[in-house]
């Protein structure tokens, strides 16, 4: 690759588009003839619909129609049951979709949805995790396809010999994923063809399922994606919005638009499961750790298992003799939980980074210092060297620029006025993964190249990466260049999750432009296209299985009003390692966003249910408090200039998960430091301080 676009600051290639309100989003394409949807929640949380009456609704001005489980077009039952929506009486949880009213304006069809009656017999409902739960049970995996317990030594034994021990149980509440943009579609069918444009992390598994669920050749579904507002994993795969849109427009014939409410995300999109999680560690009398256990509880609902790999963050970060980890899971009569940015890794390091922060007190030994003592050459888990395992040299850079030498250890020992100040660190890590994908470059006869592929850019720049890659694969200044992405009718491609999509997707980029440029080298006859593919399905597929992982240390500096408890955050820095950094606009971006919404978990964001209702009663930004700008007073992201060869032909880790993992541990830990309180249950409330 010619040195040249990548790791240049380019701004988005489309963020004049954005920000001058041209780029479409999922329903803001002219349709003609175009209807609108509104979903009716269910009102009960565990029962059974024994009646549906539409009478008034059909009288409203501009109702067209009342879809529900009684008139709705048939669908297959599909991998995710949630999906099979209005196609039986079953509630499941309150606030599943159990009618969709169309009409020809959206004040309509909110109106219409308004007057829909629905009667329902219901049962006794269980909506609260507990770690006595009498449904607890071990799941056969975790996610992905993780072990769900890991054993290694005899942790009891070495628990027990060792000098130093720690024993702490962390909670964690339920998440609510907020993309900017909620799960929005429009859909329509034409001659028993299927087009949506949907707000979606990945074009490609959308048109798998709609097809699955339809019974439609993959070639009958296309899907457009072409800018997304965010998604942060509940957009991963295709959810309620998209397949209510479809058997909308199946029902009335004409093209729906259909956007979920703010407050209709709050559970049925998904969420991060709460989590109950005892971490127990032991060490010798220098914190060199001996035995570490790591037991993780959290929640799935009866309609599909999820279960999130809370602890699997534990079973690579330190080396020790004595390993142990479980994963626990009960069924609870609410939304199936899903991915949120780095599900499993970010509750997990709340948890472990926290007991380190413990440990280091117990042993006397200094937070970072700890840390780098036990640091592994060899992943614990795998038992095979890391490919690139660069956390000691982001503790210590984030150190020297966080200024964490001299820190006096005792809790309480600084005061600045009224506020007690504390520092904390945590360490982050991330795995580094890869799927196959495919990609196609044309040369044009007036010297421009165009690149192709089903990526998707929720937000993330990953267009603009992409750009700068083809670019220097094609040895030309990205000018040249054009970029075409969020098609299905492109190149297939994987979703943009995991922290995988530059990954995969520029490993695809590169093989297609190096395919092309043999192609020009062999002689193309003067004033005609040439095209290259590639598909990466065996190059990937044969690459060998190597710990890869992303790392970071995150340093934060808190201060704490010693009489009201109120907690502000005064400086936030991480040091990251990453392998190449394509766009640094766009990856510090992606860093001090996951940082952000590590400190909202830290201090703000919580979804409390009420077990009366059998809901989260806090179903909006008003009430589900997040960090905003004001919170946020300087937050630094740095990165190492890390070169890995054995990752994908962009040397890239992925950046988008790395940067929330560890920074409420930080917090937390930043909170003892200041005021000698150790909170455990997330979040650091100010009446959890005083
Ligand atoms: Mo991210 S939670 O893997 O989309």
């Amino acid at each position: 690759m010619s040195a040249g676009a990548v790791g240049r600051a380019y701004p988005r290639l489309e963020g004049r588009e954005k920000v001058t309100g041209t780029a479409r989003y999922a329903v803001e394409y002219p349709t003609d003839g175009v209807t609108y949807g509104w979903v009716v929640p269910a009102a009960v949380v565990r029962g059974r619909i024994t009646r549906v009456d539409t009478d008034e609704a059909l009288a409203s001005p501009g109702v067209l129609a009342v879809l529900h489980h009684g008139n709705a077009p048939r669908i297959a039952p599909g991998p995710q049951p949630e999906l099979w929506l209005l196609q039986e009486p079953a509630v499941h949880y309150r606030g599943q979709f159990v009618a969709v009213v169309v009409a020809t304006s959206l004040e309509a069809a909110r109106e219409g949805a308004r007057l829909v009656r629905i009667d329902y017999d219901t049962g006794s409902h269980s909506t609260v995790l507990t770690d006595d739960h009498p449904g607890l049970y071990k799941p056969e995996h975790v996610n992905p396809s993780y072990p769900t317990d890991t054993v290694e030594g005899d942790f009891d034994a070495g628990y027990a010999a060792a000098p130093v021990r720690v024993d702490a149980t962390y909670r964690t509440p339920a998440y609510h994923n907020n993309p900017m943009e909620p799960h929005a579609t429009t859909a329509r069918w034409h001659d028993g063809r299927l087009l949506v444009h949907d707000s979606t992390q990945g074009a490609a598994p959308v048109q798998a399922t709609l097809a699955e669920l339809f019974e439609l050749p993959r070639e009958s579904v296309r899907v457009i994606a072409e800018h997304v507002g965010g998604g942060f994993g509940s957009k991963g795969y295709a959810k309620a919005a998209v397949v209510l849109a479809a058997l909308a427009a199946r029902h009335v014939d004409r093209p729906v638009k259909l956007a979920l409410t703010r407050q209709q995300l709050f559970g049925p999109i998904g969420y991060r499961t709460p989590t109950i999680q005892r971490v127990r560690l032991a060490a010798d009398a220098d914190g060199r750790l001996t035995a570490v256990c790591h037991d993780a509880i959290s929640q799935t609902s009866t309609i599909r298992e999820f279960a999130e790999q809370t602890a699997v963050y534990t079973r690579s970060m330190y080396a020790a003799p004595h390993r142990r980890t479980t994963h626990r899971l009960v069924r609870l009569d609410v939304p199936t939980p899903f991915w949120m940015r780095a599900p499993g890794e970010c509750p997990g390091a709340y948890a472990l980074e926290s007991a380190m922060d413990e440990l280091a007190i117990a042993a006397g030994v200094d937070p970072v210092e700890l840390r780098i003592r036990n640091d592994a050459a060899v992943d614990p888990d795998q038992g095979q060297p890391f490919t690139s395992r660069n956390l000691v040299a982001c503790l210590r850079e984030g150190a020297q620029r966080f200024g964490w030498a001299g820190r006096d250890p005792t809790p309480r020992a600084r005061r600045d006025g009224r506020w007690l100040v504390g520092t904390g660190v945590a360490g982050s890590s991330y795995p580094a993964r890869a799927r196959p994908s495919s990609a196609s470059v044309t040369a044009r006869p007036d010297g421009s190249f165009l690149a192709r592929i089903d990526a998707t850019d929720i937000g993330t720049g990953a267009r603009t990466a992409l750009w700068q890659v083809a670019a220097d694969a094609l040895g030309v200044p990205p000018e040249r260049v054009e970029i075409r992405i969020g098609d299905t009718d492109l190149p297939v491609a994987p979703l943009a999750g995991g922290s995988m999509g530059t990954a995969s997707w520029s490993w695809a980029v590169v093989r297609a432009c190096e395919a092309l440029r043999g192609k020009l080298r062999a002689g193309a006859p003067p004033g005609t296209e040439v095209s290259a593919e590639a598909d990466t399905t065996d190059e990937v597929g044969g690459q060998p299985e190597r710990p890869r992982y992303a790392y970071g240390a995150q340093f934060v500096e808190v201060r704490v009003d010693a009489d009201t408890g109120e907690v502000r955050v005064n400086r936030t820095l991480g040091v990251f390692a990453a392998g190449r950094v394509v766009n640094p606009t766009t990856a510090r971006s992606q860093l001090i966003g996951g940082m952000t919404m590590g400190l909202s978990m830290a201090l703000h964001e919580e979804g409390l249910l009420d077990e009366r209702y059998g809901d989260w009663v806090n179903h909006d930004l008003a009430t589900y408090h997040i960090t905003g700008c004001a919170d946020v007073e300087s937050i630094e992201a740095y990165w190492l200039d890390e070169r890995d060869d054995e990752l994908n032909p962009a040397g890239v880790k992925g950046l988008g998960e790395i940067g929330i993992v560890g920074t409420a541990a930080a917090v937390a830990n930043a909170v003892h430091h200041a005021t000698g309180v150790r909170v455990r249950d997330l979040p650091i409330r100010l009446d959890k301080l005083v």
